[in-house]
């Protein structure tokens, strides 16, 4: 056994994020943790790598005592880890996170290098060129990418420098805390090659994600929390089929009608696809646009991200932008809000120059964006951010009921009102930006990646959240790299490659469209 929990327990205040859970982790295995959001995935992984205390339970990794030890300690046992919430050094290159990476390896090794500085300097070639060896491991060009600051680099590629940063410890145990988030399927695919890759070399992997498909796939074993206990634990098989877990995954009620949790297989994605076939949808540019994106270029430094993308969004659309990693999506979407000023081009909200208003402005003139990665107010409360989210709107009739309405949506939030939001799950915050966003009212919404980190049946909730809101008269443009449940509600979309727009077509026609199935759809 490599890794074992025995009963480890940790609450904060009212609520029992990890209540008493004992988990064994073999040598060489791939084991997975999965479960709603909230379940205490992520603090039980903080807890055992000294990130969070333990308050009480044991944990041991091959025949050391982890319970107590501070996190380098535990590190230095062998012990990596990536964060849901990316914690790169932004400022910083890319190489140099992986070479942060390294320092914690061996506890002698840096008086060892104050000692002898030929010797250091010798160590140091040695651990640039190992650090470009593991960018390149992880499927990052560290030739391209490994001076840019991490800050720079779109998300799925900050995961994956995440992930070379954690094996730049020469970890026992590596511990992937939703390392496949914000990807699209072929991109996942590479995460599972690499992880499984990983694993054959012989490190043993704790992986949690919320993708059924790569978590069954991948794993030799899978276990289940839910309301901080372990509900399950058994092959991918016995998990996906047990009664317990598909109700924790469905609610009550729902495992008579399905046999196994969604996503666990392909079904679920096939008939989605053919329910689409039917609703037919416009595939013409609009006349008359409330959003009108002409010829836009937008540059980082030396690296052009968008090049020349002309597109519009008619008044009650929703259009979704889909893409790979890197496209230039998200980059469209900050420079429309006005967090970014393009190089060239036009952009055109209802009259409004959005290349050159203030982001205040464009707020105030109905377009509110809810940005990937959730950026909510960390120290504020979940009933503070949701206020904040208010001030937009024109009138402020009606805004407590409003919240009200928000907080019987995501009930989590209406519980965790009074709480920091810095402290909610990685699911719950990003609710909580999605609930901001809903609750601005915005002519136009842009959201990034609304289904980020949420377990199936919040994703659900999600599109049934953007379809209602639509349903009011709210005009959306949507990036998101589920593409299958982008283009299933979208009127119309565009697809985005290295900044310039390849394709458009109805939502219906890109569905069916073999080269977008290739490339985004996983099939
Ligand atoms: N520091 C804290 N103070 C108060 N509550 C907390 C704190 N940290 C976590 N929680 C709560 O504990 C519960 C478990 O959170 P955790 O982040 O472990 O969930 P998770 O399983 O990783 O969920 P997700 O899939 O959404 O990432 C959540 O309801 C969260 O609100
Ligand atoms: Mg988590």
């Amino acid at each position: 056994m490599l890794l074992r929990l025995d009963s480890v327990q940790r609450h904060f205040g009212g609520v029992r994020a990890v209540d008493g859970v004992s988990l064994e982790v073999e040598q060489g295995t791939i084991q997975g943790l999965i479960g709603p959001n909230g379940a205490g995935k992520t603090t039980l992984v903080n807890v055992l790598t000294g990130y969070v205390p333990f308050q009480a339970g044991h944990a041991w990794v091959g025949a050391d005592e982890l319970t107590g030890l501070p996190a380098h300690r535990i590190a230095a046992l062998g012990v990596a880890r990536t964060f849901q919430n990316i914690r790169l050094f932004k400022e910083l290159t890319a190489i140099e996170n992986v070479l942060v990476g390294m320092h914690t390896r061996r506890r002698d090794d840096t008086l060892a290098q104050l000692a002898t500085l030929p010797l250091f300097r010798r160590d140091q070639r040695g651990r640039l060129n190992e650090a470009h060896k593991l960018m390149d491991t992880v499927g990052l060009a560290s030739r391209d990418v490994g001076d840019r600051p991490a800050g720079t680099l779109p998300y799925g590629d900050q995961r994956r420098l995440e992930i070379a940063r954690a094996l730049a410890l020469r970890p026992r145990l590596l511990i992937l805390d939703e390392p496949a988030a914000g990807m699209n399927p072929s991109e996942k695919h590479r995460i599972r090659e690499l992880i499984e890759h990983l694993n054959a070399d012989g490190l043993t992997i704790l992986l949690i994600d919320h993708d059924m498909r790569l978590v069954m796939g991948v794993c030799n074993r899978v276990a289940v929390l839910n309301f901080g206990r372990k509900i399950a634990d058994g092959t991918p098989e016995e998990v996906s089929t047990d009664a317990g877990v598909i109700k924790a995954y469905l609610g009550a009620g729902s495992e008579r009608e399905v046999r196994s949790v969604p996503g666990a297989s392909g079904v679920d994605e096939a008939t989605e696809a053919e329910e689409v076939a039917g609703s037919g949808g416009r595939s013409v540019e609009p006349e008359n646009a409330i959003l009108e994106v002409h010829d836009l270029t937008v540059s980082y430094g030396a690296i052009t991200a968008v090049r020349g993308a002309s597109f519009r969004v008619a008044p009650g659309e929703i259009v979704a932008l889909i893409g790979a990693n890197g496209a230039g999506k998200s980059t469209i979407l900050n420079t429309l809000s006005g967090l970014l000023r393009p190089d060239g081009g036009s952009a055109m909200f209802d009259g409004l120059d959005l290349t050159a208003a203030k982001p205040s402005a464009i707020v105030r003139h109905g377009l509110v964006h809810v940005p990937e990665g959730r950026e909510i107010l960390a120290r504020q409360t979940v009933l503070e951010n949701l206020e904040l989210a208010t001030w937009a709107r024109r009138s402020s009739t009606g805004t407590h009921g409003q919240i009200e309405l928000v907080m019987k949506r995501f009930p989590i939030l209406g519980e965790r009102r009074d709480m920091r939001a810095g402290t909610l799950s990685g699911g719950e915050q990003q609710m909580l930006a999605i609930a901001r966003g809903l609750l601005a009212k915005p002519r136009l919404l842009l959201l990034d990646e609304p289904s980020l980190g949420l377990a199936p049946q919040m994703v659900d909730e999600v599109f049934r959240a953007i379809e209602d809101i639509h349903a009011d008269g709210t005009t959306i443009l949507l990036v998101e790299q589920n593409a299958l449940r982008a283009l299933a509600i979208a009127d119309r979309a565009y697809v985005i490659e290295t900044g310039q727009i390849q394709l458009s077509g109805s939502g219906d026609e890109l569905l069916h469209n073999p080269a977008v199935r290739r490339a985004y759809l996983g099939g």
